[in-house]
């Protein structure tokens, strides 16, 4: 897949994913506004994703802003970050992309324009971190999974849902990539329905071999034994629980009941070990997302509500393994290996 955001000549490019798999548009920003807005109407989604996005946002705050003197560029490039921050809640790696960019503004002691040069660079050094993170995501991934491997997954967190190559979907292409056979089962994801629109599109257009499901059909098809694996991405993991897309937590179960290995794919951007359950917004989007087809056809009565939750919770208990760009690891070890 191409990349699904990119900085080309102090613009920020990206893939326009709420028109996908009908058109393949790109966006140009050089607005920081606009990218704030791009992250919360979806142009751009997926938590690594959004990180790279945020932190492009930021640079083009400091450019905007280079020629003030540096208190005041202090101050403006700060309601940024609000502004950006305020986009979307659940994603770990959205604050933590703002947060690594201010913190690397307050210690530099340079005048404005040269902080901007700098910025930008982070900002392109952050996005070819998030593909070598994937990468090394997709080596320690590949050892799970077995030639002839049917592996489930919920929502994208694929090339799409990052710089490139993804965090869930880089096993599979790792272990593609290693000569093993490995097909697909997509969830269809509703209501974004990021399974049948994204993933579908990009293992398509990457000739891996996928097959889209409705999102309520994964359990029978462990029953029957069509999954051999599942593997999700996350928005966030604390200290007991990992935060995904909603219908995560239903497909973990029945991973569960039926003693399917269940594992997370998670960049170390997105741990927030000092975090628990209580203290995450799971963010609630409009009601229309689910009243409608994408947003086109309304299949609820005129009159009935509709409740949109975006995420869900997946308690520690029901995950196999969560694997990082530095291995995989149960609960418990990854705990112990990150937890300050
Ligand atoms: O609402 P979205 O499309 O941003 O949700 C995306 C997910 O839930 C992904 O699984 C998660 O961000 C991990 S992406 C590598």
């Amino acid at each position: 897949m191409i990349p699904s955001i990119e900085w080309v000549d102090n613009k920020v490019k990206m893939i326009d994913q709420t028109v996908l798999p009908f058109e393949l548009k790109f966006l140009e920003f050089t607005d920081y506004r606009d990218v704030a807005r791009s992250i919360k109407v979806m142009n751009i989604r997926g938590a690594p994703a959004i990180g790279v996005a945020a932190a492009m946002g930021m640079a083009l705050a400091t450019i905007e802003y280079k020629e003030l003197p540096k208190a005041q560029f202090l101050e403006k490039v700060k309601e940024a970050a609000e502004v950006i921050k305020n986009t979307r809640p659940t994603a770990s790696n959205l604050f933590w992309a703002v947060n690594r960019m201010l913190n690397l503004i307050h210690s530099l002691p340079d005048n404005p324009e040269e902080i901007s040069e700098l910025v930008i660079e982070e900002a392109k050094l952050m996005a070819q971190e998030d593909i070598n993170v994937n990468k090394s995501i997709g080596k320690h991934g590949a050892t799970i999974l077995e030639d002839g491997d049917t592996v489930l997954t919920h929502c994208n967190a694929g090339s799409l849902a990052t710089v490139q190559y993804g965090t869930a979907l880089a096993p599979i292409r790792s272990a593609i990539e290693q000569g093993k056979k490995i097909s697909v089962i997509a969830d269809e994801t509703r209501p974004r329905l990021q399974g049948a629109r994204l993933t579908a599109y990009e293992l398509h257009y990457d000739n891996i071999p996928v097959k889209v499901i409705s999102d309520t059909s994964s359990g029978l098809l462990m029953r029957l034994g069509k999954i051999d694996k599942v593997i999700v991405g996350t928005d966030r993991v604390t200290t007991d629980a990992v935060f995904n897309k909603i219908g995560t937590y239903l497909v973990a179960l029945a991973a569960k009941d039926n003693n399917i290995p269940f594992y997370v794919a998670a960049p170390t951007s997105t741990l927030s070990l000092h975090e628990t359950i209580e203290d995450v917004t799971i963010e609630q989007r409009d009601s229309s997302e689910v009243c409608t087809v994408l947003g086109k056809v309304r299949i609820v009565p005129e009159g009935v509500e509709c409740l949109n939750y975006a995420f869900d919770i997946t308690p520690f208990r029901l995950v196999t393994g969560i694997i990082t760009e530095d291995g995989i690891f149960t609960p418990e070890e990854l705990l112990k290996k990150y937890k300050i």
